[in-house]
């Protein structure tokens, strides 16, 4: 590994795809898969680090919102590093019980003065500039319906496993556009990496900034844009960000209409991808058959996170890399 060409960090955090240059991406990618191949060999990646650089480094992670994946993957990220990592996530035993807001949580954990903090939170008021002001770097790990760069950053790197390449992949977006962040990453950071993208979502579930998903081809069959597509990316419905809208339509009309099942992976190309960021709905989003069928990558979306996190990590602190 090339310890050259990884460019700094732009900001000091992570907040959104934009905070990475070309050389921070090209450079997480390539980090992501030497750590998957040198864990395959070693069952481990420690022998990659400097352990003078790691040791005595701690990771703080801060979850307001419910979460599997990535607070689990950051831990081990961490933990295979040699960085300890510590949680706070369940937050009816921490002082925001007691009406501490977050902000204040938020300054807490900052004046502790760990190496990063991991922050997964809703939407709040100034969030932009009052995590930009911190002087511990904060990565995103899910802010609201914003952003979720890290989770995006896995998605790419498992098209460029699974498919050999980002560049000029067609990746059909379906479902839950207006709410997720996931998709507004992957909107950036595809386009980026010179993927077409596609969507296919009810009118009520649809984007509101219009204008950044302008070249984005919209397609109004499921069909046509699986036809089309060599990628296959399901959302989440994320029912819990519905309550203050009137969607207009019930799940068993949005399963009729945006599953992806058997028949859907019947017209799909032979060697596409089929991917979803977790935690997917059986029977809602995907149902079993699809989940069963050899296209379906979505576990190895979640193993690949812990190499891309660590990768992220080692680029944040700016670890120096062995190659032996
Ligand atoms: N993809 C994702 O963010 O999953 P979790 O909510 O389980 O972390």
């Amino acid at each position: 590994m090339n310890n050259n060409n990884r460019g700094d960090v732009k900001n000091l955090s992570l907040l959104g795809i934009d905070d990475l240059s070309q050389e921070n991406l090209h450079f997480l990618l390539k980090t992501a898969a030497f750590f998957k191949k040198e864990f395959y060999k070693e069952g481990r990646i420690i022998h990659c680090i400097n352990h003078e650089q790691t040791r005595g480094l701690v990771v703080q992670l801060l979850f307001a919102e419910p979460s599997t994946r990535t607070r689990a993957s950051f831990e081990v990220a961490c933990g295979k590093l040699g960085i300890a990592a510590t949680s706070l996530w369940n937050l009816h035993f921490s002082s925001m019980a007691k009406g501490e807001t977050l902000e204040d949580t938020l300054q807490c954990l900052i004046a502790l003065k760990p190496n990063i903090i991991v922050l997964r939170c809703g939407e709040f008021k100034g969030a932009e500039s009052f995590l930009r002001s911190s002087p511990v770097p904060v990565i995103n790990a899910g802010l609201g319906a914003k952003e979720h760069p890290t989770q995006a950053l896995v998605d790419a790197f498992t098209i460029q496993e699974k498919r050999g390449k980002v560049e000029g992949e067609k990746v059909l977006i379906v479902g839950d556009v207006l709410h997720s962040r996931v998709a507004n990453s992957n909107l950036k950071l595809l386009t980026r990496l010179g993927a077409k993208l596609g969507m296919c979502t009810p009118e009520e579930l649809s984007p509101v900034d219009k204008q950044a998903w302008k070249d984005v081809v919209r397609f109004e069959s499921l069909e046509t844009g699986i036809k089309w597509a060599d990628v296959i990316m399901c959302l989440r419905v994320q029912r819990e960000r519905h309550s203050l809208r009137n969607i207009g339509f019930s799940m068993a009309e949005y399963r009729d209409k945006y599953r992806i099942g058997q028949e859907e992976m019947e017209i799909f190309r032979s060697d596409g991808v089929l991917l979803h960021p977790g935690p997917a709905v059986r029977g809602v989003e995907i149902a079993n058959q699809a989940l069963n069928d050899p296209r379906c990558h979505i576990v190895n979306q979640v193993e690949n996170g812990s190499h891309v996190r660590s990768a992220i990590i080692t680029l944040m602190l700016n670890l120096e890399i062995k190659s032996q």
